[in-house]
């Protein structure tokens, strides 16, 4: 990808101002995501664990969790301080973050899995790294507006791993934001979730495999050939409308993203989107080349492009009051004949703008 030095600073700048916002408790099907919009007047934020479950936190704040009789089970900053392969394992009960500060509360994330969850077992990172596994599954956490996964790489070229804008326990019944579709389209596609959670599926446990999270989730998406460009609004999590993190912006959420790629072979571009799109709103127009493509209301598309030079241009401005629409849409980038990029001839032209 190229990008000139001026078109990073540009994005870094426009995001930094914008990009605030907090979320709301987010329950799937067999675990939570609380954060401190969960805090009630009772300073307390309760949670249900009916046949135990495992709690995580990327928080270090002055926060803790409680039983029912008040007891503390533990401070934000042990639970953090646990080891990735030592997880904390709440017995059957009914528990509450509890803010034992004055004034409001800190922000922090918990993520509670219920015993008996799929890949109860997945390890939950809770910092950024560079993570080393021989699991199948992991899932990521942060505190921060987002994370980037990127640098997924290891001996598993027969496989085509996906990333998921929820956690592991999760995956079976969320739509990936990222599918790959081979292994290398996997190593050369960078995504960034504007969100507490994600997860992997590296689509194997067998060999070494590697990931790097970290929090850069305001660099623009990969779009050179042979990659995907994957954007993914804030908030938004594969698993239906109503499992959707909750934002509030003072300036609503924006994207602005072109770029241009030419081949003296044919690249076939595949563009998928999982789509809300509140009424009354604008939908998202996406043009390729010379057709646009339109979301609005919901659902799910899929649209092949053949073609020599392809053109990519979509601009969209989440209205202030729109706090629904949310999308999920990933490019493909990829030459027809799978192998070969000849690089020498392409050209790329990217500018990319969250805020
Ligand atoms: C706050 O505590 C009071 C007294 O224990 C209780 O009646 C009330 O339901 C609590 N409020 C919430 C939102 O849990
Ligand atoms: C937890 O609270 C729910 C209702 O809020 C109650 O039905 C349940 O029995 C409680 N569980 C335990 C283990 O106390």
């Amino acid at each position: 990808m190229t990008m000139t030095p001026m078109t990073h600073r540009l994005v870094l700048a426009i995001c930094l101002c914008f990009l605030a916002f907090s979320e709301a408790r987010v329950t799937f099907d067999a675990s939570e995501v609380l954060d401190q919009s969960d805090i009630n007047e009772n300073n307390t934020a309760p949670f249900e664990c009916p046949n135990g479950c495992r709690v995580y936190t990327p928080t270090s704040a002055t926060l803790k969790i409680v039983d029912e009789e008040w007891t503390v089970v533990i401070s934000f900053a042990d639970l953090n301080a646990r080891a990735i392969d030592n997880p904390l394992e709440l017995e059957p009960g009914n528990y509450s973050v509890a803010n034992d500060a004055l004034g409001d509360p800190p922000e922090f994330i918990l993520y509670v899995v219920q015993k008996g969850a799929d890949n109860y077992n997945a390890k939950v990172y809770t910092s950024a790294q560079t993570i080393s596994t021989n699991d199948r599954y992991i899932t990521v956490l942060t505190d921060l507006p987002g994370m980037r996964l990127n640098g997924i790489g290891g001996d598993i070229k027969d496989y085509k791993p996906a990333v998921y804008a929820a956690g592991a326990d999760s995956e079976n019944k969320c739509k990936p934001v990222f599918q790959s579709r081979s292994f290398d389209n996997a190593q050369r596609t960078s995504v960034a979730i504007l969100g507490p959670i994600a997860s992997i599926d590296f689509g194997t446990d067998k060999y070494t495999h590697f990931v790097t999270f970290n929090y850069d989730y305001l660099t623009g998406p990969t779009n050179e050939l042979g990659s995907s460009t994957v954007v993914v609004t804030p908030g938004y999590t594969g698993c239906g409308n109503d499992k959707v993190f909750t934002k509030e912006y003072d300036n609503g959420f924006k994207i602005d993203t072109e770029y241009k790629l030419s081949s003296d072979k044919e690249i076939a571009l595949t563009f998928t989107a999982d789509y809300s799109i509140a009424a009354d709103t604008p939908p998202v127009e996406i043009t390729i080349n010379d057709d646009v493509i339109r979301l609005e209301d919901s659902g799910s598309t899929e649209r092949d492009f053949v073609a020599t030079e392809m053109w990519v241009f979509f601009d969209w401005t989440r209205a202030a009051d729109d706090k629904k629409s949310n999308f999920a849409i990933q490019i493909d980038n990829l030459l027809k004949s799978g192998t070969g990029l000849g690089l020498a001839h392409i050209v790329v032209i990217a500018v990319f703008v969250v805020r």
